[in-house]
């Protein structure tokens, strides 16, 4: 892994004797990959939530390869996916994306345990599901057997017995909306309200979409994949444009093996 911007010593042309393997070859530390993710620092009036979003897409922009991202992603981008969900108070997925992926409640890590102890954080961050339908498989173990109760985010008029089965299971369940869906600006505001401030969306497309029209994304943390899929897959955000195209900036960008993590902040 190696950093390519901001530029630095470690992306400077390699030195006499020394072949660019030896730069791009040594394995980043999770302390390292933690330290170059961190959220930004409360400002003078305490956290304020911060939404960062999670994504990989192909190079001709494919965000999933036969209905999953596994086969477009890499080792170090599962790293990097691990990384930031140590970092997170609560991860907020899609149910479709929990459906085709098969979600499971995240785990605990050792090596992350003493830091999220010191920041306040439970062992593991909290998964929230948004879904209209809550057609969910409430037997799995991301709602029966999770270290810290899965959410789940819906509107005030979804079904009543699927939020009986939901709650039955041992999730909790959030209001986040007038109908059945879910309106992005107050979900985000109910996952404050729980204290959940660093927050981090796996997406999938449908509701990233949704993130960005309503202006709630801060954060883009891309992994642009070395590969071509062509078809018709969706891209990393979908559903209607927005008005204006929204400016982002580049923070940071890293590199292995071809891919390139680039982590873009609202300009
Ligand atoms: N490349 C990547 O980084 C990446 C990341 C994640 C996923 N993916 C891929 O993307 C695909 C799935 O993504 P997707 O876009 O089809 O689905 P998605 O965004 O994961 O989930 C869509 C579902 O979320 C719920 N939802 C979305 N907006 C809502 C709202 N405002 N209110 C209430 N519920 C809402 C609905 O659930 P209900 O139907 O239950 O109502 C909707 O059907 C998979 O193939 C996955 O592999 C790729």
């Amino acid at each position: 892994m190696r950093r390519l911007f901001p530029v630095t010593d470690e992306t400077a042309a390699p030195g006499p004797g020394e072949g660019v393997a030896d730069r791009a070859g040594r394995e980043w530390s999770l302390d390292e990959l933690a330290a170059a993710y961190a959220y930004p620092e409360p400002g003078p009036e305490g956290p304020a939530p911060w939404l960062r979003a999670n994504m990989v897409s192909t190079l001709d922009g494919a965000a999933q390869h036969d209905g999953r991202s596994q086969p477009i992603s890499s080792a170090a981008d599962m790293r990097i996916f691990g990384t930031l969900r140590a970092l997170a108070d609560v991860v907020v997925v899609g149910a479709e994306t929990v459906r085709r992926e098969g979600y499971r409640p995240a785990r605990a890590r050792a090596e992350f345990a003493a830091t999220r102890e010191a920041a306040g954080q439970t062992p593991a961050p909290a998964i929230a599901v948004i879904t209209a339908s809550l057609d969910l498989d409430f037997s799995l173990p991301l709602f029966t057997s999770p270290l810290v109760p899965t959410l789940i985010l819906t509107g005030a008029s979804a079904a009543p017995d699927r939020l009986a089965a939901a709650e039955r299971a041992g999730a909790r369940v959030l209001a986040a909306g007038d109908g059945v869906g879910v309106d992005p600006a107050r979900a985000v505001q109910a996952l404050a309200g729980l204290g959940h401030t660093r927050l981090l969306t796996e997406g999938g497309p449908r509701l990233l979409g949704q993130l960005v029209a309503a202006g709630v994304l801060d954060e883009l943390c891309l992994t642009v994949s070395p590969m071509l899929t062509a078809g018709g897959a969706q891209r990393i955000a979908g559903g209607p444009a927005v008005p204006v195209p929204q400016r982002f900036g580049l923070v940071s960008m890293l590199e292995e093996d071809g891919f390139l993590f680039t982590r873009y902040a609202r300009a």
